[in-house]
């Protein structure tokens, strides 16, 4: 399998085979790592990270599997670039490009990390945008992976807002490898039509399948994994809050939920979660909303059918493995 010189865009743009493929290089690189094997490989090389929203576990992700295949790495802060404020992406992308091996690129519309990747001549890596997440999509399917031994035919339920970066790119990577998609949640958030049926095609022909439904009995019974997002996403604007507390509460994920999709299933959840009121944004908007927990609670985030931190530490291995297979040694 020869992915040098490849963008990591959407996983719309790979086989079944090349994302098993990176599912098995990072499962190789996570079991050196653990073993203390070094893979350094890529020595004297250098990646971009820019990031026009925060971010915690894509950045560390980034920066510590960069520096253990033994590249440099230079982090552009959401203020601290001219990216479309002094400088086109286009001229950044050729300016970048004759600097570093490989960029990432976490922001806003998916059009500018496609634009990003047709003018720079190496690889560039979307670090999430507002239509996809792709790096999380391996971390999650590595953790699906090491949980059951397989993909094909696990049964996902993803409630919440289906609509955005998490929602979707959950659909296309369950598609792509020949698993049950159902989208639990009220209409207006199902995923874009175009964007289904384009799922429904590629679930086809590998034996998987989308769903969509309003039904929180039906779409959650007899599930695998149950996965849920924030309600409201980096870059939306604070009013839509109230709107999204008061719709999507019937999808939050709880312990009703969790039984009838059975004991066996598991949790998961990208992160940052809001499942208790410890944070500031949480906290504040718990107080005004009168909610003490969003998307899930705090029962399930902390029991044991949630695997939301070894799916956070599993970012870094993938991501790892998306690089060490694009730049090539
Ligand atoms: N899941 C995820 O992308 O987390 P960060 O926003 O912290 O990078
Ligand atoms: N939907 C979330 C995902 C964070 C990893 C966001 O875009 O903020």
């Amino acid at each position: 399998m020869d992915l040098k010189g490849r963008d990591f865009l959407k996983l719309l743009d790979f086989t079944t085979e090349e994302i098993a493929y990176l599912l098995d290089l990072a499962a190789d690189l996570k079991e050196k790592k653990k073993k203390g094997i070094p893979v350094d490989t890529l020595r004297g090389k250098n990646v971009a990270l820019i990031f026009e929203k925060t971010s915690t576990r894509t950045r560390c992700a980034f920066e510590v599997a960069a520096h253990d295949l033994g590249m440099g790495t230079t982090y552009l802060d959401p203020s601290g670039s001219q990216i479309g404020k002094k400088e086109s992406i286009a001229d950044t992308a050729r300016v970048l490009a004759g600097m570093f091996e490989g960029i990432e690129y976490r922001g806003f519309g998916q059009d500018i990390v496609e634009e990003l990747a047709r003018y720079a001549n190496v690889p560039v890596w979307n670090g999430l945008t507002n239509e996809f997440h792709p790096t999380q999509m391996l971390a999650d399917f590595l953790t699906i992976r090491e949980h059951f031994g397989h993909l094909e035919g696990i049964r996902l339920t993803y409630m919440g807002d289906a609509r955005y970066n998490m929602g979707n790119s959950l659909m296309v990577a369950c598609a792509k490898m020949g698993m049950h998609f159902t989208a639990c949640t009220t209409a207006k958030y199902f995923p874009e039509e175009g964007l289904v049926a384009q799922c429904r095609e590629i679930a086809a022909q590998t034996g998987g399948s989308i769903t969509l439904t309003e039904d929180v009995d039906a779409g959650t019974k007899d599930r695998d994994v149950v996965y849920t997002d924030v309600w409201v996403s980096m870059g939306e604007p604070d009013e839509v809050w109230e709107e999204r507390i008061r719709e999507l509460s019937p999808y939050q994920v709880n312990r009703a939920v969790m039984e009838n999709a059975g004991e066996k299933a598991i949790f998961m959840h990208c992160l940052p979660a809001f499942h208790d009121m410890d944070t500031k944004i949480g906290a504040q908007m718990g107080e005004r909303f009168a909610v003490n927990e969003m998307e899930v609670t705090d029962e399930v985030f902390e029991s044991p059918q949630s695997l939301v931190f070894q799916e956070a530490e599993n970012r870094m291995h993938t991501i790892k493995a998306v690089m060490l297979a694009t730049i090539g040694e």
